[in-house]
């Protein structure tokens, strides 16, 4: 095709996971690059429940690039976010074979405007990281319609050739809209190398273990509160940069040790070390929000009675350490363990949580989850309630409460971005408009 011809329109359909982390990333080294202060790791959530699904479209005949997220379009003219990963994936635009013949040179593709509409398949929560799902699939899409070529590890002579991209390219690309979305890149187990570039170019995320390393880890994520959270995770890392210095040390001294410990815990598949570590973590992160001046409260009494659930069926149930929490900025708690205790970890909750009758009977139910199959585990769990000991049950102290718990998504560890067919597209393949209106799920939690 020559110069002053007519280009087709361009399009692609991915979807990306969301994640956990269980060593937090808190703190900014260079908060305009967003270069975080520590290292950090997190488990890749599953695909099957909670995700973001993307698609974009380019093409000569859009004339700017619009956003449609959750089913309302956003303004992009003061989102320096998503202006930021667009600009870098333009960058990197290669020359693309068009079907039935041709290509659309690279120097023209970028020039194109996009079309982006984008929805998340869970509500937005304070803590549900939707935003790193949101961005690992807006740039794994966008490299995929730009053409950028595709990310090799370290292969000794590969780096170098025709459409090979060195390892991270997209990751630092996706770090650049949220932190904690350049580890929601790849499944398994995420660590986000810090890096010590002043350019940035050595931060981004690295798999450490894939999701097939320790298949019988399942997650329960209990929704506290679908509000978005009060303090923001930057407002809330840049007052903790300026003032806490515990958040010095953390990121100094423990950190790295923890996250050496991590990787040996992985590795060896020993979950008790793994949920004390993530435990200790997380109390520790709390720890500097509460050091920061002043200060910032992301968990709330229910999570902190959720925290005391878990090391009273630790310490209690006679079976050893089977759990471990983590809360990421706001009250939701992610609990760890494996799967064959979490019909018994669901029961607790549920005891001292009941379900509010409209939650119990809420579209798609009180409990989710494909892979652990939600309704019959909600059903399990509900008939352990009886069986459970006296240790266990709620008390007079603190009787159980109806209704804190809005829900609960059963999951496991999954894999990373996917690539999704034409009928799974949002928008138009041509125009780039959505093809449908509608709000699945609510908007992301911190927009893209
Ligand atoms: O990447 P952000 O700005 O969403 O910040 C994430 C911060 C935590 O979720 C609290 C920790 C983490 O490492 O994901």
């Amino acid at each position: 095709m020559g110069s002053g011809q007519s280009y087709p329109s361009v399009s692609a359909t991915h979807s990306a996971p969301s994640n956990i982390a269980l060593i937090k990333y808190w703190g900014k080294r260079d908060a305009s690059k967003n270069l975080p202060l520590n290292s950090s790791v997190s488990l890749t959530l599953s695909q099957d429940d909670m995700k973001a699904i993307t698609t974009v479209v380019a093409s000569p005949g859009i004339a700017a690039d619009r956003l449609w997220l959750n089913g309302e379009e956003v303004d992009l003219s003061g989102n320096k976010r998503v202006r930021a990963v667009l600009r870098e994936i333009r960058a990197l635009a290669r020359d693309r074979a068009v079907d039935g013949g041709g290509v659309i040179p690279g120097s023209v593709l970028r020039t194109w405007k996009v079309h982006i509409v984008s929805r998340n398949t869970f509500p937005t929560a304070a803590g549900l990281a939707s935003s790193a799902a949101g961005y690992a699939a807006l740039v794994h899409t966008l490299a995929d319609v730009f053409n950028v070529g595709r990310e090799v590890g370290d292969a000794m002579g590969e780096r170098e050739a025709p459409g090979v991209l060195p390892s991270g390219t997209l990751s630092a690309v996706a770090r650049q809209g949220s932190g904690s979305a350049c580890r929601s890149l790849a499944g398994g187990l995420v660590e986000w190398r810090a890096g010590s570039k002043v350019d940035g170019s050595d931060s981004y995320g690295v798999q450490l273990f894939g999701e097939g390393h320790w298949p019988e880890l399942a997650l329960l994520i209990a929704v506290v509160s679908e509000k978005a959270k009060g303090t923001g995770s930057t407002d809330g890392m840049i007052r903790a940069g300026e003032t806490s210095e515990l958040l010095q040390h953390r990121a100094g001294v423990c950190v790295p040790r923890r996250l050496d410990a991590l990787k040996t815990a992985f590795l060896a598949r020993d979950f008790p070390s793994l949920a004390r570590l993530s435990m200790v973590d997380s109390n520790q992160f709390h720890a500097t929000c509460t050091d920061t001046y002043p200060p910032v409260f992301y968990m709330n009494d229910v999570s902190r009675r959720i925290v005391a659930c878990v090391h009273a069926v630790n310490e209690k149930a006679g079976l050893g350490v089977i759990a471990g929490y983590t809360f990421d900025a706001g009250p939701n708690a992610v609990i760890i363990t494996t799967r064959q205790h979490v019909a018994f970890l669901l029961a607790v909750l549920l005891s001292h949580f009941p379900p509010s009758a409209s939650d119990l009977t809420a579209p798609g139910g009180f409990v989710s989850g494909e892979a652990l199959g939600g309704a019959t585990l909600l059903d399990g769990a509900q008939k352990l309630i009886a069986t459970l000991s006296p240790a266990l049950t709620p008390t007079s102290d603190a009787p159980s409460v109806e209704g804190c718990i809005k829900h609960v998504y059963a999951t496991t560890v999954g894999d990373g971005p996917r690539v999704l067919g034409k009928e799974d597209a949002l928008a138009d393949a041509t125009t780039g408009l959505p093809l449908t209106i509608g709000k699945a799920g609510g908007g992301f939690e911190k927009g893209l």
